[in-house]
């Protein structure tokens, strides 16, 4: 297969952690004998520096262009003036809404060999399988925002929006996902306060109830399921929810597996290239130093072979790779529960090795 997929290093440790993925696409295609035609554009921060935009035009018309794209992480203080007139974030937001990737895919599993370093106990935990379905081009992040006059000085607003078509579309995708794994979907809103979050529970009802009658369907207000989570996740298979909330909420989950570093997330929309990333920052007080866990980032490029490129056996190598690794006791700094530790290289190394 030929394939052409771009790379968006962005911010911080994303260049790094990018860099030991793009080692890993090389090893596949060597072994599989694909041609990974692989090329990096700027984004975020750096782009802002360099060009004024967080997403110039020749890295959107590239993605557009493109089988699938592999994303490092935007930001960093550098960039967090208030005031500024535009921000490493306004990038991937844009990136996300123009390629119309409305549905995050964000995986929640617990690794064996993890379960005592997470700060949660093994009986909770240990099982833990979920699917989240956080809605990602729509509700409070993309709403009219602003700031008007107050008599205390200022106010600002940011307005939070939901119609039906785009309830359906990922209320849809999530139960297609939950009918092939264990059968069971989660709604998760803010009915008891939220007008969008009534509207988003009736038309989830009702995509449910007419196109998925043998699902079984519950629904979770957010704050609950905040709670549900950390004491009984392993009730949960696949969890679908608005764009805030599932920001939230999933890095609320990263701990269950035990670090944020190794969570991936997918994605996807109307047919297009999907977007694969870490759900981690660009974790500017890590940065340049080769410690970054970059096994998030290399389970990420696992669903870009797969879910893009339909790369099963690929996908799974590297999967298996990563397991493998932590079999032998390869910890990053994130995760490692004694003194010693590997670098963000050396965990590539050891996942190429896994790979041969
Ligand atoms: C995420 C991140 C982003 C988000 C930021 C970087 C804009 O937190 O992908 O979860 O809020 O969506
Ligand atoms: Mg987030």
């Amino acid at each position: 297969m030929d394939a052409k997929l771009v790379l968006l290093p962005g911010d911080g440790i994303g260049p790094e952690i990018l860099a030991q993925a793009r080692r890993v696409l090389d090893a596949v295609g060597r072994s599989f004998g694909h041609q990974f035609d692989m090329s990096e554009h700027p984004i975020g921060g750096n782009a802002i520096d360099e060009f004024g935009d967080p997403l110039p035009q020749a890295t959107i018309d590239v993605c557009r262009s493109c089988d699938a794209i592999l994303l490092g992480a935007v930001g960093g203080p550098k960039w967090d003036d208030p005031t500024a007139k535009t921000r490493p974030e306004v990038g991937l937001l844009r990136l996300r809404q123009e390629l119309g990737l409305f549905a995050n895919l964000r995986p929640i599993r617990t690794f064996e060999e993890l379960i005592d370093s997470s700060p949660l106990k093994r009986d909770v935990i240990a099982g833990t399988d979920i699917l989240f379905f956080r809605e990602l081009t729509g509700g409070i992040y993309f709403g009219d925002s602003g700031r008007r006059s107050h008599e205390s000085g200022e106010a600002a607003y940011n307005e939070m929006v939901y119609s039906t078509g785009e309830v359906e579309r990922i209320v849809r995708l999530a139960a297609q996902a939950a009918m092939e794994r264990r059968g069971k979907l989660t709604s998760v809103d803010k009915a008891n306060v939220l007008e969008t979050s009534r509207l988003w529970r009736q038309v989830a009802e009702r995509v449910v109830k007419d196109e998925f009658p043998t699902l079984k369907y519950d629904v979770v207000l957010v704050d609950a399921m905040a709670m549900h989570l950390i004491s009984r996740p392993k009730d949960f298979d696949v969890v679908v929810t608005g764009n805030m909330f599932g920001d939230i909420l999933t890095d609320e989950a990263s701990m269950l597996p035990g670090s944020l570093g190794l969570l991936p997330s997918a994605s996807i929309g109307s047919g297009g290239p999907g977007l694969y990333e870490p759900i981690h920052g660009s974790a500017p007080d890590i940065a340049g130093q080769n410690v970054a866990n970059p096994l998030a980032t290399l389970l990420a490029t696992a669903m870009l072979l797969r879910h893009s490129l339909s790369l099963s056996a690929e996908a799974a190598a590297i999967e298996a790779a990563v397991d493998s690794v932590l079999k032998q006791g390869l910890r990053t700094r994130d995760i490692a529960t004694g003194d010693s530790s590997v670098g963000t290289t050396e965990m590539g190394d050891a996942i190429l090795n896994a790979l041969s």
